[in-house]
């Protein structure tokens, strides 16, 4: 099915008017290598916080990990957004858990209402199978660029394992619609993260958390750890009660969590 094509008017035409204020530019590309790199060489030339890129499609998009980030023309919402902030007033290590909270907001604001799922340390899936992915990149302490993937019509047959908005729907995508949705949260929450941290969000997750007293098995640092997910604690770590019954508590970085079903 082909969606309708990413513009500047529909999409604003979502963004209330206090965030379309802190939204300082918005590029729109028909092709890019990764909106996330194409943005980290626009930090550097000195954008401001709140500049956003948009394509249609990515020939080298990146996924966590150093995986790639399957980017077909026209299919999907492919987003990065410029965030600046006083490295020495705001602590950022736990913001991928707030900006799965935000995708998700979006999501539920569309109206995908049931059914939406977190998955540590920042998908968003649905039925237990992955909808959207974010990766957060830096070049300095100063700024980080927020990456969003949202899988809109992705062939069931490309990637399996993941699942897309018109099949949860069964309807058309409305696509500026949607990215209007995405940016309005962003440019919401991202001053409130920096003022609260992950309090505000932390309900949210909780009460998404696929991974929540389920068999795990985590993958880091060339070892591989089982035990039953506890949840997140106040810094956005997962807690994981290990084999002898110990909490050890996880940071993302380097870490993936997987349902012990998954890999069977
Ligand atoms: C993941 O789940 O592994 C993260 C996926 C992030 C994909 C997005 S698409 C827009 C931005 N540009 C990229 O190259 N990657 C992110």
């Amino acid at each position: 099915m082909q969606n309708e094509s990413l513009n500047r008017e529909q999409i604003c035409a979502s963004i209330e008017q206090t965030q379309l204020e802190q939204l300082k530019g918005l590029e729109i590309l028909e092709v890019v290598d990764s909106t996330n790199t194409h943005m980290l060489s626009l930090a550097k030339q000195g954008m401001p916080s709140g500049t956003v890129c948009l394509a249609e499609q990515q020939t080298a998009g990146r996924g966590r990990l150093g995986r790639e980030w399957y980017s077909p023309f026209g299919a999907n919402i492919y987003c990065s957004l410029l965030w600046r902030f006083n490295p020495e007033r705001a602590d950022i290590s736990n913001l991928s858990i707030a900006v799965a909270v935000m995708v998700l907001n979006a999501l539920r604001q569309y109206g995908i209402t049931q059914g939406l799922q977190l998955k540590w340390p920042n998908d968003i899936w649905f039925a237990e199978r992955k909808l959207a992915g974010i990766l957060l990149e830096r070049s300095d302490a100063s700024h980080v660029v927020i990456g969003i993937g949202i899988n809109l019509d992705v062939s069931a047959a490309a990637q399996p394992e993941w699942i897309d908005v018109h099949e949860i729907t069964g309807c058309a995508v409305r696509r500026n619609h949607l990215v209007g949705l995405l940016l309005n949260q962003l440019l919401l929450q991202l001053p409130r993260y920096v003022a609260e941290g992950l309090q505000p969000f932390w309900n949210d997750w909780r009460h998404h958390d696929v991974l929540l007293d389920k068999p795990i098995m985590i993958n880091g640092g060339g070892q591989q750890q089982i035990g039953i997910a506890c949840g997140i604690n106040h810094l956005g770590e997962l807690l994981l009660q290990n084999q002898s019954g110990e909490i050890e508590a996880l940071r993302c970085g380097e870490v993936s969590a997987r349902l012990v079903e998954e890999t069977q």
